[in-house]
């Protein structure tokens, strides 16, 4: 049968080949050591899960909540951009509740998007940014990632040589995979690009608070002036305050753009529940000890693998944001391709990693470490690493007549 025109523009996620190899091998009682998915593993703070056994035990909860966001919580999230970021929001025309920011930004694909309409996508990238639109009929083109000087020219081109003209442009700094960060001079270069050729810009800012120089924290692209004309921004509690199982992000900007998505979700969904709503709005309201708890975790794991890992022969350049290190895979190892490289990783040193693949064709010359085991464990990997490092001719090898017999 025909698979379904949806169905076909969604491959099988990449991940999905490692985390079946990963399943059979923890089945034949290998102990891998997890650094592939980004899912925190980190517990929500006690305070927040405590709220959230308090109110559910009022039956009036239990209804069907507010699709939007109930108004405390929006009110919480103004007040959240207020402190941080110096931007004002109204939160009933500028602010939605979304059930994790991936939900969100699918939706705003599938609220704006005509058939056709070009996105212009960073590459390599969270996989949402491009099939997000994708699934809405949208087609992507790809841009580069690194918030420099190799950024506006080729994206100019692509504007120039589009057609139609590109409706929206995607950032996310930090960034997923990459860890690249940006700063509110390129914002306001990115605006200003934007306006001149009237582009909707989507900023993904999930990694708000995971970042590793206190003097340097990222910027929101709302705080550039007038950045409120053309952007809305996403952000989580996933990797803020650990609660990536209770899927709470919002979306945050241009009053047309919110109104939009808010419009497509008041026809999809009834808001999360209520109580999880109202213990999202008291960790939002919080004085922020526990974000800097989650951060000096990740910092700390972060500088052991960074440490352990190049002693064991295996170079991993500091983040200095987000829960992934991006690693170019070594040069005896780099023809492979990431996906597998990856595979090798968990067949002969029980260690699981992303295949930058899986961000994009761009991504293929690395692997994402995420840091979500705990240090004694990131240890063991790199022990694992330099015994897997040095029969790297062997394994080549055996890779090589491997293939010649398939
Ligand atoms: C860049 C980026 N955006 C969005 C998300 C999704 O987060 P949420 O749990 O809020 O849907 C992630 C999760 O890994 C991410 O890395």
């Amino acid at each position: 049968m025909e698979e379904f025109h949806k169905v076909k523009r969604l491959p099988q996620y990449v991940f999905e080949q490692v985390n079946r190899l990963k399943a059979s091998a923890r089945a034949g009682g290998a102990d891998i050591i997890d650094l592939g998915m980004g899912n925190p593993d980190l517990p929500t703070p006690k305070a927040i899960v405590d709220k959230l056994c308090e109110v559910v035990q009022d039956p009036r909860t239990h209804r069907y909540s507010s699709s939007k966001g109930i108004p405390g919580l929006r009110r919480a999230q103004a007040a959240y951009y207020a402190r941080r970021f110096g931007v004002k929001l109204n939160p009933d025309t500028q602010v939605v509740a979304t059930l994790g920011s991936k939900e969100g930004f699918a939706n705003m694909a599938q609220a704006i998007t005509a058939p056709g309409d070009v996105i212009l996508c960073p590459n390599p990238t969270y996989p949402i940014h491009a099939f997000g639109f994708l699934m809405a009929g949208g087609v992507i083109r790809s841009m580069n990632v690194e918030p420099d000087e190799t950024f506006f020219g080729p994206l100019e081109r692509a504007v120039r040589h589009s057609i139609p003209k590109p409706l929206a442009l995607i950032i996310n700094y930090p960034s997923n995979p990459t860890a690249h960060v940006a700063s509110l001079d390129f914002y306001k270069d990115v605006i200003a690009f934007a306006k001149k050729h009237d582009l909707i810009v989507l900023s993904d800012l999930a990694y708000s608070e995971i970042y590793f120089d206190e003097n340097n924290p990222p910027p929101s692209v709302l705080e550039v002036p007038g950045a409120m004309d053309v952007a809305v921004e996403f952000t989580s509690m996933s990797k803020t305050f650990s609660m990536p199982g209770w899927r709470m992000g919002f979306a945050v900007g241009n009053e047309r753009l919110i109104s939009a998505l808010t419009r497509v979700k008041s026809y999809l969904d009834y808001g999360a529940f209520t109580p999880i709503q109202v213990a999202a709005t008291h960790a939002l309201n919080g004085d922020g000890t526990d974000i800097a708890e989650v951060r000096n975790v990740y910092r700390r794991r972060r500088d052991v693998m960074v440490d352990t890992f190049g002693k064991a022969g295996f170079e991993v350049p500091p983040p200095a944001a987000t829960m992934f290190a991006w690693a170019k895979i070594p040069e005896k190892f780099r023809h492979l391709g990431s996906l597998e490289f990856s595979k090798l990783l968990v067949e002969k040193a029980d260690i699981a990693v992303a295949p930058g693949i899986g961000f994009g064709e761009m991504g293929d010359d690395y692997v994402r470490l995420a840091l979500v085991e705990n240090e004694h464990r990131i240890r063991q990997a790199a022990r694992n690493l330099k015994r897997f490092l040095s029969t790297a001719d062997e394994t080549l090898h055996n890779v090589v007549s491997l293939n010649a017999h398939r």
